[in-house]
């Protein structure tokens, strides 16, 4: 882990500081600890559970992808059009190739059990179309995007810089090589992005297969692409885990808070986002809106258009520079399809700091929505748990109390105790 990030890091639910374990991979505060996984810091708000939510994503995905391959596999035993045997088999073997990646990639979760979660837009695999137009050797969207942005620092001296939901990357990596006297943080939840994205910082050769839903062509189902590999080491850069709107780090601390192609697709809305960009923005800091030029969300009614997106932004920031560009969004040569995206970029300064009186706005219902869900969902589980507890209780005995209603091994029902315990004091003491 990069030393610099000490100084912006904090524990994502206290104001303590975090301290790094002198012979563990953990950074810890008083009470909690968080992990670290190849030298990413995991700095969610409950680390375990987000833990074993993630890991639950994962298998419930390798499960999914492997079985659609096996059955795909044996029904095509009785293919006999050559072409369709062909198209068929090469996208199997992509989806092959990429899962045993993936497998080894993603084996810090191996040994979790998959508990029931809500659906969500956000899975483990979500995104991954990025890391093909972001680490292909050329992309005119990241290219313009990095100009877009490296005008914005270099004209500020912006040396403190957070990228939130980072995605696969390119953009950091780019921003950081051409900024060495900046220090950046990417941010995002998604394990599979941030730890590929280490990999290929960390000079990994990577072969992927791309497989293509829209082919261009019979033979371009599954490509498999060399992903570039970066030439030089950073050392102004760390990538960070955790959760939007939970930051882990220090109010104030950062010069520039960068939201490409996020702040649409997250759960808050755009006012209460920004009253969070705020609270870590220094005082003559600043803040990019990189993305559509209407936000994308699923009802109608919640889809801002560009001047609804900038009156918003002008109630918290006094100046604003704003430009709407065409791009070619995630250009695939292989694909039969071009989405031409018009975009927004803004870039607004100066916060406006009696923002107390800029309250989000609180609503005055529950949205019966996927966070909802997945809060029901929890509190099914913590209901079974808790109804095992009828008498003063060790960690053994409720370990053995819940190998019998979960069907858990000894093993596992020790982990899950030890968890579920531990959070259970939390919230009586
Ligand atoms: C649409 S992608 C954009 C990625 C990247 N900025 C880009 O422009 O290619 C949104 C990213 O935000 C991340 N993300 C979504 N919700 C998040 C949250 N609550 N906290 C942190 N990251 C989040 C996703 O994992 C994904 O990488």
């Amino acid at each position: 882990m990069k030393d610099f990030i000490f100084d912006l890091i904090q524990c994502p639910t206290s104001d303590e500081s975090l301290q790094k374990a002198e012979d563990t991979d953990e950074l810890y505060t008083k009470n909690t600890s968080y992990p670290v996984f190849h030298d990413v810091p995991w700095l969610f708000p409950n680390p375990e559970e987000s833990f074993i939510e993630w890991g639950s994503k994962v298998r419930n995905f390798i499960q999914v992808e492997s079985s659609l391959i096996n059955e795909v596999g044996n029904t095509l035993k009785f293919e006999k059009r050559p072409s369709t045997l062909a198209r068929v088999q090469s996208i199997i073997d992509g989806k092959s190739h990429n899962l045993k990646y993936l497998e080894s990639l993603l084996n810090i979760f191996d040994e979790i059990i998959p508990i029931p979660l809500a659906e969500s837009t956000q899975n483990i695999y979500s995104y991954f179309e990025l890391v093909f137009r972001d680490w292909h050797k050329e992309s005119a969207e990241i290219e313009c995007y990095t100009k877009l942005i490296n005008e914005v620092i270099s004209n500020n001296n912006f040396k403190n810089i957070l990228i939130l939901g980072s995605g696969a990357g390119r953009l950091s990596y780019n921003l950081a090589l051409n900024n060495p006297k900046s220090q950046f943080i990417s941010f995002d939840h998604n394990p599979l992005l941030s730890f590929l994205f280490k990999r290929i910082l960390d000079g990994e050769s990577i072969n992927l297969s791309q497989v293509e839903m829209y082919a261009k062509n019979q033979d371009s189902y599954a490509t498999v692409i060399e992903l570039f590999k970066p030439s030089k080491e950073l050392d102004n850069h760390q990538i960070v885990m955790g959760s939007f709107p939970d930051l882990p780090f220090k109010e104030n601390s950062f010069d520039l808070i960068i939201a490409p192609w996020f702040l649409d697709i997250i759960e808050s809305n755009l006012e209460s986002s920004l009253v969070i960009i705020q609270k870590f923005l220094s005082k003559n800091g600043g803040t990019v809106y990189l993305g559509p030029n209407n936000f994308h969300k699923s009802e109608i009614f919640e889809q801002y258009g560009v001047d609804e997106i900038k009156s918003i932004y002008n109630d918290f920031f006094s100046t604003l520079n704003s430009e709407s560009l065409e791009i070619n969004y995630l250009k695939n040569d292989n694909s039969s399809q071009t989405r031409i995206e018009k975009i927004l970029f803004l870039f607004a300064k100066s916060k406006i700091t009696n923002i107390k009186t800029l309250k989000a706005p609180s609503s005055d219902k529950i949205k019966f929505d996927s966070k909802l869900i997945s809060y029901k969902e929890k509190i099914k589980v913590f209901h079974r748990v808790l109804s095992q507890i009828d008498s003063d209780m060790t960690l053994e005995l409720l370990a053995s109390k819940l190998e019998t209603e979960f069907s858990f091994s000894k093993e596992e029902s020790l982990h899950y105790a030890g968890i579920l315990y531990k959070q259970i004091l939390k919230e009586i003491t």
